[in-house]
């Protein structure tokens, strides 16, 4: 049996040597490794080999074994490198990995370029909390009691039982105001941004939250005109044209005399069309001189001191820029629709 190995061995050496793609390689697996293959049957006659040969016959078998194993296995691997499919090595003909990286979300863009135009002539930012109390979001806003946004159906109460006052989901950033004022004296600039609550069916126009900015100038002698010189600078900094803007009275509680502001439709230049509904016009915020009964509330002696303060919704500011159509697109953070702006 002995001999019978080394005439195997020998003869896989030739043929092994003959190897030279991969349909020889598999020839040469079948004869000699494979189930029904050579070695296998020499196993099997090593079965019936004497005890005393046993020992030194098991040895050269293992040895063949080993061997053929080896050569064969050096051998798929070098074929596989040649014809590029070992995957230890790296094919630099294959596209690299992508890596994709974060970017800051529309909204925050947009709120960061909106505090650097006020930040620019002079407002410093002012966070207030986005839990309010009644008094500061309603009250202290000259907001009396039978007004209808203090309506359940309008604003989130906050279970208060045990508590010391009436606590709520900001409704507007206008309760910002009034911590400015109790907590500063005039001259005050600045600008309060933030999330803001309300209870609103969802639809393509509304949210049950959005964001707004707030804006609060209060000194001696501020007057309304000085109101519109800052919506004019505002419009033309952030839609980034010479774009009119108009004033429309309105009424707030908190402010006296009211007014809604409009800038002119940016895409078709006031000359009316589907975006503005053929009126030229887009409407963007409220706006106003701080009611006397405001300074009276926070203390300030209204003979004194003036003020304007004006508030916009972002979403909407930005729907009217960009022509977003459906303001859900913000928050349903699909990145085709992010990765455009
Ligand atoms: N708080 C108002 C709202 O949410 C917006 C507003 C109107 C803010 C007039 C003001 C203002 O500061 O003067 O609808």
């Amino acid at each position: 049996m002995l001999d019978k190995i080394e005439l195997i061995k020998s003869e896989a050496s030739s043929e092994f040597a003959l190897i030279k793609d991969e349909k020889s390689l598999e020839d040469f697996r079948l004869k000699f490794l494979s189930r029904n293959g050579i070695l296998n049957s020499l196993f099997e006659e090593f079965k019936e080999v004497s005890k005393e040969s046993k020992g030194k016959v098991g040895k050269t078998l293992n040895e063949l074994k080993i061997y053929l194993h080896k050569i064969y296995d050096e051998r798929k691997e070098s074929l596989e490198s040649s014809s590029g499919k070992n995957t230890d090595s790296a094919d630099i003909s294959l596209p690299g990995l992508k890596y994709n990286k974060g970017t800051k979300h529309l909204i925050n863009t947009a709120l960061d370029e909106i505090l650097n135009i006020f930040g620019r002539i002079g407002f410093s930012i002012y966070e207030s909390d986005e839990i309010e109390d009644e008094y500061h979001n309603f009250d202290a806003l000259n907001t009396p009691d039978y007004h209808p946004s203090r309506d359940m159906q309008d604003t989130f109460y906050i279970d208060s039982k045990g508590k010391d006052k009436q606590y709520l989901l900001r409704t507007h950033t206008s309760p910002g105001q009034i911590r400015v004022m109790e907590n500063n004296t005039p001259p005050i600039r600045v600008i309060v941004p933030g999330k803001v609550y309300r209870n609103e069916a969802i639809s393509a126009r509304s949210l049950a939250f959005f964001h707004q900015f707030e804006v609060l100038y209060v000194d001696k002698n501020v007057t309304f005109r000085e109101l519109k010189g800052t919506l004019n600078y505002f419009a033309k900094e952030f839609f980034g044209e010479q774009l009119k803007t108009r004033l429309r009275p309105s009424f707030f509680p908190f402010t006296e005399p009211s007014a809604e502001f409009d800038v002119e439709c940016f895409l078709c230049k006031s000359k009316g069309c589907r975006v503005c509904k053929y009126t030229g016009w887009l409407e963007i915020g409220g706006a106003g001189m701080v009611d006397p009964n405001v300074f009276k509330i926070i203390g300030y002696d209204p003979e004194i001191y003036s003020g304007y303060a004006f508030g916009m919704g972002l979403e909407r500011t930005l729907m009217i820029k960009y022509g977003i159509p459906d303001i859900r697109l913000f928050f349903e953070n699909d990145v085709r629709f992010l990765k455009q702006f």
